[in-house]
């Protein structure tokens, strides 16, 4: 039995995990999107189940899928659907991890019918869309929260300031400047800070091995 809790630390736990990118609608054939490939949270899936805990993956739009029953695959494609969708099941997990690459800025309108070319310009008015990851910070209890941050400058302390404002756990910093490293690459450069500000930098690795990284940071969390 010790040997089963070893080998499957996470067994008995819940974890939400968000992924890839969100499509904001501009009318009936056009969105506003980015080029997240999905594949850092579905390498984290992976690993979480792997180690023995059932997961919760809302995915915004991707090519990927997984092949394990213990993931619940929840595809989404708007900021709001994921919204919706993390709120209905943040309460009854143990852990969650916002691995995606929600958009900040949403059309204001969205027109019924597509939009015919005209004038020579074309402006469209954008607004925020609700961000998640603090909204789940916000209503957190025994939840153990974990973000991502893209910084391209003040890396460090704007996601010192990211922990604060979305009141989480731990931050898994992602540093674009590395060319072999982030959207549609296999690998990535991360740096971890947790809630104390301990700053651990990471070496560049593949994304399979970033997952393990992460998920060995919750089962330390657990072994505390
Ligand atoms: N995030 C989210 N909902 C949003 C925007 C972001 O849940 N509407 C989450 C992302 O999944 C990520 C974290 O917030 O875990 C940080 O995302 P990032 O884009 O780095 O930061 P923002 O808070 O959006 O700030 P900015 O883009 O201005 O740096
Ligand atoms: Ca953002």
């Amino acid at each position: 039995e010790k040997d089963l809790e070893s080998k499957l630390p996470l067994i008995g736990k819940k974890i939400l995990i968000t992924a890839g990118p969100t499509y904001e609608a501009i009318d009936p054939v056009r969105f506003i999107g980015n080029h997240s490939s999905g594949k850092m949270g579905f390498d984290i899936a992976e690993r979480a189940a792997e180690l023995g805990a059932s997961v919760i993956l809302i995915s915004g739009p991707t090519h990927l899928n997984t092949k394990k029953a213990v993931i619940n695959l929840i595809r989404v494609t708007s900021a709001q659907e994921m919204y919706d969708a993390c709120h209905e099941y943040f309460e009854k997990v143990d852990v969650a991890i916002c691995a995606a690459a929600v958009a900040d800025y949403k059309p204001k309108f969205v027109a019924k019918q597509k939009i015919k070319k005209a004038a020579a310009s074309l402006a469209i008015e954008l607004e925020k869309t609700q961000d998640i990851l603090a909204s789940l910070g916000k209503i957190k209890q025994q939840q153990f929260l974990i973000g991502f941050a893209l910084e391209t400058e003040n890396e460090i302390e704007n996601a010192k300031l990211k922990i604060q404002k979305k009141n989480l756990d731990l931050i898994v910093l992602n540093s674009l400047m590395d060319e072999g490293a982030g959207f549609g690459k296999t690998t990535n450069k991360i740096t971890f800070i947790d809630k104390d500000f301990v700053v651990e930098p990471m070496d560049l690795k593949l994304k399979e091995l970033v997952a393990i990284d992460i998920m060995n940071k919750v089962i330390s969390f657990y072994e505390k």
